[in-house]
């Protein structure tokens, strides 16, 4: 008969010695996140003469330019990566004249950051007319009210190259219609804005998480997007508009939202030849601010453990509205 002892089974694996102190753990980390991976979403207000705050995203802004330029000069000053520009226009009619208006809000917005930045960062614009449509639709409805893909790749076209002669190093087409990269590309290419790169929105959601950007583009839409963006119950569907991206010219994919989404980033980042990024949308922002707020959550904490979660899922670049706070707390020393 054999005495067990006292002392019980000894492990023989103890995982335990590589997380015994800051040190040991900082040798053995796997995955960083630096400034400049991140990207900071920004929205310029038409004729604002202030900040207009937005109640369901504390701390984030409709900006006036003067201001715009302010806190994106401060954001490039932090080491992010870049900034992804929304404008917010003062009039919207069915086919979103705002958007190709070389003076409307978003085209003089790039044009007034890519004078004051010029390269020191990446100066990227939403392509999509939801912002600018009176309907508050990504594309141009047909007689029936639905909205017509091929039509709207027309508007997305001069859209594109209304931003690339503003000066945008980057558009981000979010509106998922079918063969948008192609269309801009094509349209870029044979105006000779050979530079001018493309962040294709490949695997985008139909999401609830979208919800507090609506009131930060004082959006009109009525009913939902269900018959463009993704239906959230499928993961196989975005390998297919990866390969389609791709194909189609894309310099950079794009999954969105971000942290309900991470089985898909995954797999998209693994199957991806081009750098791929996340977005971690307005949604997810208010929910971090919200328990925080309660006091049910340690905010800061929060936070960079939500941007790291992108980073081990295999994102390059992630879009997120803490991106200049966080940069500006690792250029104090996290
Ligand atoms: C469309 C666009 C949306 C977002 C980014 N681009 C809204 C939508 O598709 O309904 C959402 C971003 C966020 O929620 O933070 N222009």
């Amino acid at each position: 008969m054999t005495v067990p002892d006292p002392l019980g089974p000894t492990p023989i694996d103890r995982p335990r010695r590589l997380r015994s102190s800051a040190a040991m753990r900082s040798l053995v980390r796997e995955h960083t996140l630096r400034p400049a991976d991140l990207v900071l979403p920004m929205f310029v207000r038409e004729g604002a003469q202030e900040n207009t705050p937005i109640s369901s995203m504390p701390g984030v802004l409709q900006h006036t330019m003067d201001s715009l330029v302010r806190a994106a000069t401060e954001a490039t000053e932090r080491g992010v990566g870049g900034v992804m520009l929304f404008g917010v226009p003062q009039h919207k009619d069915a086919v979103g004249s705002g958007a190709t208006d070389p003076d409307g809000i978003l085209n003089q917005a790039l044009a007034r950051l890519r004078s004051e930045l010029g390269d020191s960062t990446v100066i990227m614009a939403d392509l999509c007319l939801d912002e600018f449509t009176d309907h508050g639709h990504c594309g141009v409805l047909d007689a029936d009210g639905r909205v017509d893909n091929d039509a709207t790749l027309v508007r997305y076209r001069e859209m594109a190259l209304a931003q690339a002669e503003a000066g945008a190093h980057l558009l981000g087409p979010s509106g998922m219609m079918d063969g948008q990269i192609a269309a801009i590309r094509e349209a870029l290419d044979a105006a000779g804005h050979l530079e001018t790169a493309i962040y294709a929105y490949t695997a985008k959601y139909a999401s609830a998480f979208y919800g507090p950007f609506r009131e930060a583009v004082d959006s009109s839409l009525q009913g939902d997007r269900r018959t463009y963006q993704q239906d959230p119950a499928n993961g196989r569907e975005a390998l297919r508009e990866l390969e389609l991206d791709v194909a189609e010219g894309a310099d950079l994919a794009m999954v969105k939202p971000g942290l309900p989404y991470l089985d898909v980033l995954r797999e998209v980042a693994a199957a991806s030849p081009v750098p791929v990024g996340a977005y971690q949308v307005s949604g997810e922002y208010a929910m971090i601010e919200a328990t925080a707020a309660n006091g049910w959550t340690d905010r800061d904490r929060t936070v960079l453990e939500s941007l790291l979660a992108f980073r081990r899922a295999g994102a390059s670049t992630v879009l997120t509205y803490y991106a200049s706070e966080v940069a500006g707390w690792y250029r104090e020393g996290l």
